[in-house]
Order: structure tokens, then C-alpha cells, then sequence
């Protein structure tokens, strides 16, 4: 299976879906890493990765593998990482881990993972408040963003991304910018769609990548609140799903590609993956089909960021304004 692709802004062609590898406490790297090979063999040619989820040297491994068994080429390939949020201040160094750690020369897309410096150790509570946490700030965000634009001109990077961005705080920053960014990674699924987000980055050139676009069933316990509505339970998803005859999971990632974005499931088990790649290559939905779930939107955004929060601030809201 081939997935349809995106022309980005510097040229490159971006596969329409891409395989997640963030592994939610629940899957370990080798676990991960195995599905980034099988996923591959498959036919997947996006892989989205980042320093904080803890399996980079793994999947290096797993490419090193692909390559070495002639699976597929280095340019055939479109592998992204992320520079965390203590690392702003280092992102050269950052990156050059991340291509180590993946045994690449460049990367196709990096991206600032979260638009400020708010650092929380990997898995802490939900209610945990770092006193270092600030506001979201212009300046310190240009400041990383041009440590980017520099990664750009020596060639490590291919093209800049940004993620968990709002349209004020890209009001406040694209004019800044001297290398326009080519992709901005937002959450994206049936129940929490960003409809005016969405809109303003294709408006200025950023194609949209969509993150737990199946509602992240598997999330670690701490992200959850009894608010929570899960995409795949959605009635119109479901009922969309039977007359089509393919899981929930597909429903989802067909809107996603359809509207224009590309999704990032995340997998570790074969089948999932497999299909996950099949169905957004046929049997699109109808017109009506996208009608009814654009209508269906919750607003309910499952990735709060509440542990980025600085002392003082009211609740999480505060973060995406
Ligand atoms: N930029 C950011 O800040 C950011 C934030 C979050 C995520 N991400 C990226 O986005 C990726 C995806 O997000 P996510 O992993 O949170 O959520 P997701 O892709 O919405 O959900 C993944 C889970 O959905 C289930 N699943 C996958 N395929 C399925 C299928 N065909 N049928 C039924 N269930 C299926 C699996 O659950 P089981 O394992 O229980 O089977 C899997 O663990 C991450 O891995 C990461 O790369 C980026």
C-alpha cells in the first residue's frame, strides 16, 4: 500500500499518514521499534519521533535494519523528531542527539515539541507544578525558533515544524519568522477538530499533522479526566463505520486525510498498523459522511499540558489561548 502525499512549502513530499511512536508508559522501545520495522515493510514511509518519548536509539536501530536489508532508502523515507522543552535553549544539540540516537544525517521535519520552556519530569503527576514555568513568551519562542532556522541552513534539517501552537500565539509569531514553518502537528480526531487552527495554517502554507487521531484510547491514566469523550464511541463515528464495514479506528483516520491533514496512529500490533494504512487508500467517505462529523465536533481536547503550568495560573484553558 502507497499512501497519498502533501507537497510542503520547501518541496518535500510529505506521506499522508504516518506511524506514531510515542508508546504511553504501555509498550517498551524494542516494542516500538519492532513495529517501526514491520510498519515500513508494510508500506508506511512517515515515522514521527521525538527525544522526550525514550525509544529514538531503538528505532535508529530499526532503520539501520530497513536499510541494511534493503527494505527501503534513506530519501525514501520521511522521519521526523522533537526538541523538548528543557532544550530550547540547545536545540543544535538536541538535534544532533536525535540524529544520533536514529543514525540519520538529517531529518525530514523537526519540531518544537511545545511553544515554551515548561519542563515536567517524564511521568509525573497530573497535578505536579514546576516553579520555573512561565507564560507562553514571543521572544523566547523567535529565540528557539531561530536556533531552527539555523539547523535549516546547515542542512540537519530538512524543514521546521511547530506543535501545540493557537492561531493568537502564530499571530504573534509567523511575522518573525525568517524560514516559514512547513507543518504544524495539533491535536486532531473527530471529537476535538481545531476547525479555525486547521483553517489558518492551510491559509498560510503549514500542512496540518494530526496527533492522537484515533482519541489516544490507550493514554497514560494521568491524562484523563472524566470529561474525556472517546472519538472511536462517537455515534456518527460508529454508525459511519458499519455502513462503510471497518472498524471506528478507520472512520477517523479517513476524515482525518480527507479534511486535509496528515495522521500519525500510533501501534505496535500488526494488524492495527496494517489496517490503519489500508484504509485511508480506499473506499474515501461521502460528502455527507464529512458533513456529518465536522457537525459531530465535541471541542474536547484530550492533551491539556496542565503539568506546563505555572504557579498562579488558573487551570489548563490558560495554555491554549
Ligand atoms: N506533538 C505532540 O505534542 C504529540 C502529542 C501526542 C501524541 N503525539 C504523536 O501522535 C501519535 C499518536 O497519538 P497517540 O498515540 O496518543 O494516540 P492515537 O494514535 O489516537 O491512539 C493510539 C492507540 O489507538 C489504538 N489503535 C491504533 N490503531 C487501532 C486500530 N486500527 N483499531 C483500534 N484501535 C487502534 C491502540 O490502542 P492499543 O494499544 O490499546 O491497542 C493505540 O495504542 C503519538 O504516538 C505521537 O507520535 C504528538
Amino acid at each position: 500500500m502507497k499512501a497519498p502525499t502533501y507537497k510542503l512549502r520547501n518541496g518535500a513530499e510529505m506521506p499522508a499518514i504516518g506511524l506514531g511512536t510515542f508508546g504511553s508508559d504501555k509498550y517498551t522501545a524494542e516494542e516500538i521499534a519492532n513495529a517501526v520495522y514491520g510498519a515500513v515493510k508494510y508500506g508506511y514511509r512517515f515515522i514521527d519521533c521525538a527525544e522526550v518519548y525514550g525509544n529514538e536509539r531503538e528505532i535508529g536501530g530499526a532503520l539501520g535494519r530497513l536499510f541494511a536489508d534493503g527494505v527501503v532508502k534513506r530519501e525514501e523515507l520521511f522521519v521526523t523528531s522533537k526538541v523538548w522543552n528543557d532544550h530550547h535553549g540547545c536545540v543544535a544539540e538536541a538535534c544532533e542527539r536525535s540524529l544520533d540516537a536514529l543514525g540519520l544525517s538529517y531529518l525530514d521535519l523537526y519540531f518544537i515539541h511545545w511553544p515554551f520552556p515548561n519542563y515536567h519530569a517524564p511521568g509525573c503527576d497530573g497535578d505536579a507544578r514546576n516553579p520555573d514555568s512561565k507564560p507562553f513568551s514571543a521572544d523566547e519562542f523567535i529565540s528557539t525558533y531561530r536556533q531552527c532556522e539555523e539547523l535549516c541552513r546547515r542542512g540537519l534539517i530538512k524543514a521546521i515544524g511547530i506543535s501545540n501552537m493557537t492561531v493568537s500565539k502564530l499571530e504573534a509569531t509567523l511575522p518573525r519568522m525568517e524560514i516559514m514553518p512547513s507543518a504544524l502537528e495539533m491535536e486532531l480526531h473527530p471529537a476535538h477538530q481545531q476547525p479555525e487552527l486547521f483553517r489558518y495554517a492551510l491559509e498560510h502554507g503549514i500542512r496540518p499533522i494530526g496527533f492522537c487521531p484515533l482519541g489516544s484510547p490507550s493514554r497514560p491514566e494521568r491524562d484523563r479526566t472524566s470529561e474525556d469523550i472517546a472519538a472511536m464511541q462517537m455515534e456518527e463515528i460508529v454508525k459511519i463505520a458499519d455502513a462503510h464495514g471497518v472498524h471506528p479506528a478507520c472512520v477517523c483516520l479517513k476524515w482525518s486525510v480527507q479534511s486535509g491533514a496528515a495522521p500519525i496512529p500510533f501501534s505496535v500490533k500488526e494488524a492495527q498498523y496494517k489496517s490503519n494504512l489500508d484504509c485511508v487508500c480506499s473506499d474515501p467517505l461521502t460528502e455527507d459522511e464529512m458533513e456529518t462529523i465536522r457537525r459531530a465536533d465535541k471541542n474536547c481536547r484530550l492533551v491539556k499540558g496542565q503539568v506546563f503550568l505555572w504557579e498562579g495560573a488558573e487551570d489548563w484553558r490558560e495554555l491554549w489561548k
